[in-house]
């Protein structure tokens, strides 16, 4: 299992690092903290599809940011998911599931119509499980923190528990598929 870390300032997470703390010991998980391994945004390729390669499940988790992955996270998305591997004649991720773990700033509430976010929150997610769709991925339900700054630590321990239940159950089925 690949789990791709985006968190661009990870010292100051709260809601990322209590998500990431609560999994990160699972057995069979390849933790990729892109904004450690790559603070100069200059990815090795290679090594992330031989990472996607070796996974029969791939996690994007990040903080939203205006509305989408960070940009670390989009440069991944179009150096890694390249034509020929993941598309294109390539169909390197067919089949892998993909999980979407995001947090954002904004309450619920304020995804909706009358809010600040001006559109519910589904109307946001299309554009990542399409690009998971696109390499043939099998798109799972995400897990979504809103309010990350205010949801109780309480909270976020329970996500986290079922964050890390989700895994694991991912992982034991992982073994019986490419
Ligand atoms: C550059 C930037 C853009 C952001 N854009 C959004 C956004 O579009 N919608 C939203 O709800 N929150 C937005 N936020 C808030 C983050 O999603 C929030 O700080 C994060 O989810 C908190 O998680 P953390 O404790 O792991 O840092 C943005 C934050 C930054 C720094």
């Amino acid at each position: 299992m690949a789990l791709v870390y985006a968190h661009p300032y990870p010292d100051r997470s709260r809601a990322n690092r209590a998500l990431l703390e609560a999994v990160r010991d699972l057995p069979g998980l390849d933790v990729r903290p892109l904004f450690d391994l790559y603070p100069d945004y200059d990815l090795d390729v290679a090594a992330e599809q031989r990472a996607l390669v070796a996974a029969h499940t791939v996690v994007w988790q990040h903080p939203l940011h205006w509305y989408s992955v960070p940009g670390l996270l989009k440069l991944w998305f179009d150096q890694v998911l390249a034509r020929g591997f993941a598309y294109g004649g390539g169909r390197a991720l067919a089949g892998k599931r993909c999980l979407w773990v995001v947090t954002t700033g904004g309450e619920l509430d304020a995804y909706g119509p009358s809010g600040m976010h001006g559109h519910p929150f589904a109307e946001f997610e299309p554009p990542i499980r399409q690009t998971a769709r696109f390499c043939g991925m099998e798109w799972l339900e995400p897990i979504v923190v809103h309010g990350a700054h205010h949801v109780s630590d309480t909270e976020l321990a329970r996500t986290g528990e079922r964050y890390r239940a989700r895994l694991a159950a991912l992982e034991a089925e992982g073994g019986a598929r490419p």
